[in-house]
């Protein structure tokens, strides 16, 4: 049977599609922009027909209703990473976290206790061969489909077509259903003046030639707005948004200089406004890869002077890195942090960055700290822990002891926080 008279065979209304769902079952979403719509808000407005399903997924831009609290008997979500939707339901103990590094996510959806019965994800168009993109998210959604018992696809007429490791044929698609709905986007990033003088921070350790992973965010696109003049950059990164376009239409970042993947760039997952999606459809100097190809360490450190630049909340004086937590709360997830700091380390000429404002709560608390908060997880341990960057100034904690650690942090923090963290360090070292 051809593709078309297949496709046309497996087309569903967004009801009948989430009836396929049976209670206690186990459904991954697809991620960030690329959260499936139509069938969940049918999953939702039918809640009565579902018991006890549990939705997996990391960063979902949607609204989240099944983790509203009169959804509890019939979903509950288990999260990889915890974002804006997620963060009351988990701390109010009517969702779940499970910590895995994000490339080893596809990993844990084949093992015996995280069996995924089904996958509902975001899909392009088919093109003349029967084939869809999973479009702007890659990185565990294509996976999910390939470890669930049924795969139901949203064929959204909006997804931009992604190039890259990044299509499935409709003879491995169980269910369809059409939608035309605009991607979530991103709301552009505040950078202010301590933004700005972390990017020119950062800037002062990327030579020409780097390969870069940049974060989402503030820090990331002031990062960006400092590289005007550098030369031969490339991108290998978990994900990317609208930052990079201005460096790409300036010849900045041209990958001509990559090491792997040359002329390309990679990512696993895209998150922006509408001029982003316009410029990755069809493009193929951007590819995606799932993630447990572009996060692994041993893909990562194939990129000579790859530099991976991501943020945290709190780094103690030893050199511990607290990104994901704030005291118990869990506030958002390892994500691909380690991945590329190790990736960027075992690199030729490899740096790995974390970038932090040197206080929190508007200047009220001091990011870099004699102790973790209690009940915080170290995400970065202090073994793996490269460069630290404030507005004040670069840390480098690799080779020192923690007696010149803590010298180093102390100098980059707020002037309004140093004499308290020398008399800790005093209190340790004299
Ligand atoms: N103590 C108490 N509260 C703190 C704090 C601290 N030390 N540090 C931050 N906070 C609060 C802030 O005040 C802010 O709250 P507010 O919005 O009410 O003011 C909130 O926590 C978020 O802090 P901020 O640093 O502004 O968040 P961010 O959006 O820049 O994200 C991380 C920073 C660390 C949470 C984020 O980068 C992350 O999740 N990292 C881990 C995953 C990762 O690195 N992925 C890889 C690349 S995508």
């Amino acid at each position: 049977m051809g593709w078309r008279q297949l496709y046309n065979r497996k087309l569903l209304s967004k009801k009948e599609a989430a009836l396929k769902i049976a209670s206690n079952s186990r459904v991954v979403l697809g991620h960030a922009a690329g959260t499936p719509v139509d069938v969940i808000d049918a999953m939702v407005d039918n809640k009565e027909k579902f018991k006890n399903v549990e939705i997996v997924h990391m960063l979902s831009l949607g609204e989240g209703k099944y983790m509203n609290e009169d959804m509890e008997p019939h979903f509950r979500h288990n999260a990889i990473f915890v974002g804006g939707n997620s963060r009351k339901a988990i701390k109010e103990g009517r969702a779940d976290y499970t910590p895995c590094f994000f490339y080893e996510v596809p990993r844990l959806f084949k093992e015996e206790n995280f069996k995924v019965d089904v996958a509902i994800v975001q899909l392009s168009k088919p093109d003349n061969h029967g084939y869809c993109s999973f479009g702007v998210s890659c990185d565990y959604t294509k996976p999910a489909t390939e470890a669930a018992d049924i795969v139901i696809a949203e064929v959204n007429d909006k997804m931009p077509r992604v190039m890259g490791e990044n299509f499935i044929h409709i003879s491995d698609i169980d269910y369809i259903v059409e939608t035309s709905n605009e991607l979530y986007e991103l709301p552009a990033p505040n950078i202010g003046d301590v933004e700005k003088k972390i990017g020119e921070n950062c800037a002062k350790l990327i030579d020409d030639g780097s390969t870069l992973q940049l974060g989402i965010g503030a820090i990331p696109d002031a990062v960006l707005m400092s590289l005007g003049e550098k030369k031969d950059l490339g991108v290998h990164t978990e994900m990317f948004s609208d930052g990079v376009l201005e460096l790409i239409e300036k010849g900045v970042i041209n990958g001509k200089a990559k090491t792997l993947h040359k002329n390309k760039m990679i990512s696993t997952f895209l998150m922006g406004s509408k001029k982003l999606y316009e410029f990755i459809d069809n493009n193929p100097s951007v590819e995606l890869y799932p993630v447990d190809y572009v996060n692994h360490p041993c893909t990562i450190m194939k990129n000579d002077k790859m530099i991976s630049i991501n943020s945290c909340i709190q780094v103690d004086l030893m050199g511990q890195v607290v990104s994901e937590s704030i005291g118990l709360n869990q506030f958002s997830g390892v994500g691909g942090q380690v991945d590329y700091v190790r990736g960027s380390s075992m690199a030729r000429e490899g740096k790995s960055i974390i970038a932090i404002p040197s206080t929190a709560s508007k200047g009220r608390i001091s990011r870099i700290v004699p102790f973790i908060t209690e009940g915080s997880a170290v995400t970065t341990s202090r073994n793996d822990v490269h460069y630290i960057v404030t507005e004040y100034g670069i840390a480098n904690l690799r080779g020192k002891t923690l007696k010149e650690r803590a010298k180093a942090l102390i100098n980059i923090a707020h002037p309004d926080f140093r004499k308290e963290l020398e008399v800790e360090y005093n209190k340790r070292f004299k």
